[in-house]
């Protein structure tokens, strides 16, 4: 199967770009990358995309009357650059359902908790607070509602009893960056496909086995 064409959304550090760049340099990789899109002109992900030799833009929502019009231009760029795929990879801005219908199911985003607990902003800090002995991350097909929508894949680590939102952070970004290629994987060869809301895998081993937090003695 040809490569899918799959932009990249970003507003900040980049590492799940990364991640998804440093995964498309196999040649078997279903995906390649053929635009970085920023919001924030400072991004530190926009140089970790040039130096990859990735095309880059950026779209300054700040230079907009209103969402509608950024998001007509954030469509126009995705439009141009021949765009199959978008992952939103850590994109910190709400999209007009509009946008969001124009690339129903085929919009990614990773939000760092097992949803649909935490969703939003802080997801660390408030799992710690409800002492939860599994934390993780999604990946899911965008709909409107911030950080909904059905669920390609997750991974889940475990919370250990000195965590900050920091320590579990950097542990849950490290999940991250194996699941998102991975779920990526699975969305552009057509084996993740939604039905009624909730994504099916085509041809997925079946996990195993519960994991116990803290585990027994
Ligand atoms: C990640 O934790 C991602 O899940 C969230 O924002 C963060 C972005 O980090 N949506 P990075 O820019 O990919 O390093």
């Amino acid at each position: 199967m040809a490569h899918r064409r799959v932009a990249v959304l970003i507003s900040g550090r980049g590492s799940n770009l990364q991640a998804l760049i440093d995964a498309a340099l196999d040649p078997g990789y279903p995906a390649e990358i053929v635009n970085v899109i920023s919001n924030e002109p400072a991004a530190a992900g926009l140089e970790r995309a040039r130096k990859a030799g990735l095309a880059t833009e950026i779209v300054n929502h700040r230079n907009f009357a209103d969402r509608a019009a950024f998001d007509a231009a954030l469509d126009a760029r995705l439009r141009a650059a021949g765009a199959d795929l978008v992952c939103l990879a850590g994109f910190m801005r709400l999209l007009t359902p509009g946008f969001v219908a124009g690339w129903r199911d085929r919009m990614l985003n990773i939000h760092p908790s097992l949803l649909p607990a935490f969703p939003g902003l802080d997801t660390h800090a408030r799992a710690l607070a409800a002492g939860v002995r599994f934390a993780g991350c999604t990946v899911h097909f965008v709909r409107p509602t911030m950080d909904d929508g059905p669920i390609i894949a997750q991974a889940a680590v475990p919370v250990l009893p000195h965590d900050t939102a920091d320590s579990l952070a950097a542990r849950v970004l490290e999940a991250e960056h194996r699941l998102y290629p991975w779920a990526l994987r699975l969305a552009a060869t057509g084996r993740a496909t939604v039905v009624g809301e909730r994504v099916v895998v085509d041809g997925a081993k079946v996990a195993a086995g519960a994991l116990i937090n803290p585990p027994p003695d």
